[in-house]
């Protein structure tokens, strides 16, 4: 589907778990409206010169968690317009919120643990996801999460979208009807 540009009059702020599909999401829908994406880990790990991961490990996650604060504070001051992907934990702080939705419109890529769990088996990025032993180990820790934050995810979304079984380019048509 191609959307013309001018049709999208508002920043998209996509919100979700990890591995919730935010980053292929972005991708498909920068494909069809032609707007520009960022994604915040990628963009704060750029700045620091490291990964998220070494963030974490070296300067903790409370530092991780002002570097993002700081960058919707910055993206809000500049004007910034496109389509953001952000990391799963963005809603979780109160400050956040408002922040997000400031923004543009904020969109839940609402995704089941196992769907999650599944994607993320293999994954060595998420430094919240380290270290669990086996498949039921990180479903349970994913379950558990999901419960804390599913309330934050739906108080900032002005859209919830179902992920599950769906591929990215349709859930961005999805995300485009919901916009008109
Ligand atoms: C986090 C999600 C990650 C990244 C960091 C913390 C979280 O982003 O920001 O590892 O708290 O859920 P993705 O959702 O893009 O994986």
């Amino acid at each position: 589907m191609q959307t013309n540009k001018s049709e999208v009059t508002k920043n998209i702020i996509l919100i979700g778990y990890m591995g919730s599909g935010k980053t292929s999401v972005s991708a498909a829908l920068k494909k069809a409206t032609g707007l520009t994406f960022l994604d915040t880990d990628e963009e704060i790990a750029r700045r620091a010169g490291k990964a998220v991961s070494a963030i974490f490990a070296e300067d903790g996650e409370a530092a991780f968690r002002a570097m993002e604060t700081d960058l919707l504070k910055e993206l809000i001051e500049t004007g910034w317009t496109g389509i953001l992907s952000t990391g799963g934990g963005m809603p979780v702080r109160e400050e956040n919120r408002p922040l997000l939705q400031e923004l543009g419109t904020v969109v839940y890529l609402q995704t089941g643990a196992e769907t999650i769990c599944d994607r993320l088996i293999g994954d060595t990025t998420r430094p919240l996801l380290a270290g669990l032993p086996n498949y039921e180990a990180k479903l349970a820790k994913i379950e558990g999460m999901l419960k804390i934050r599913e309330p934050f995810y739906i108080e900032t979304a002005h859209i919830s979208v179902q992920t599950d079984g769906l591929l990215p380019e349709n859930i961005a048509k999805k995300i485009l009807e919901a916009l008109k």
